[in-house]
């Protein structure tokens, strides 16, 4: 079912594990299938870049490999061009052949991306309202 590429992938995933001190955290689940993402950034503040980010990931092959695949695409990146990254990207990064069915699964990566970043501007919004 699953490409040379995505079981490798799948099997040493460079970006799995948590992050201490990061500075967003985004989670979603898919209802359909239970699987869950978790992604930490940790942003340079000047530049806006992701200088590090990590996964944790409860859920299927094509998640895990996922995961790892944009991880690999949005670390370096501004937060701008990460909330860019379409999952048709993600599927590239992993290789192109993914199973029509675990198509979801790379979506659930750009959304739990989004939902880092999210976290991100409301965390940096509210800390300059404090100031
Ligand atoms: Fe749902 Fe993989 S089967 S994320």
């Amino acid at each position: 079912m699953y490409s040379q590429k995505i079981i490798k992938r799948f099997k040493n995933p460079k970006f799995a594990g948590e992050m201490k001190n990061s500075d967003a955290v985004g989670q979603v689940g898919n209802m359909k299938c239970g699987d869950v993402m978790k992604i930490y950034l940790k942003v340079d503040e000047k530049t806006e870049k992701i200088k590090d980010i990590k996964f944790q990931t409860f859920g299927c092959i094509a998640a895990i490999a996922a995961s790892d695949a944009m991880c690999e695409l949005a670390k370096g990146k501004t937060l701008k061009q990460a909330g860019k990254i379409k999952y048709s990207d993600i599927i590239k990064k992993m290789g192109g052949d993914v199973p029509k069915i675990k198509i979801h699964c790379s979506i659930l990566g750009t959304e739990t991306l989004r939902e880092a970043i999210k976290n991100y501007e409301f965390k940096s919004k509210t800390k300059n309202h404090k100031n």
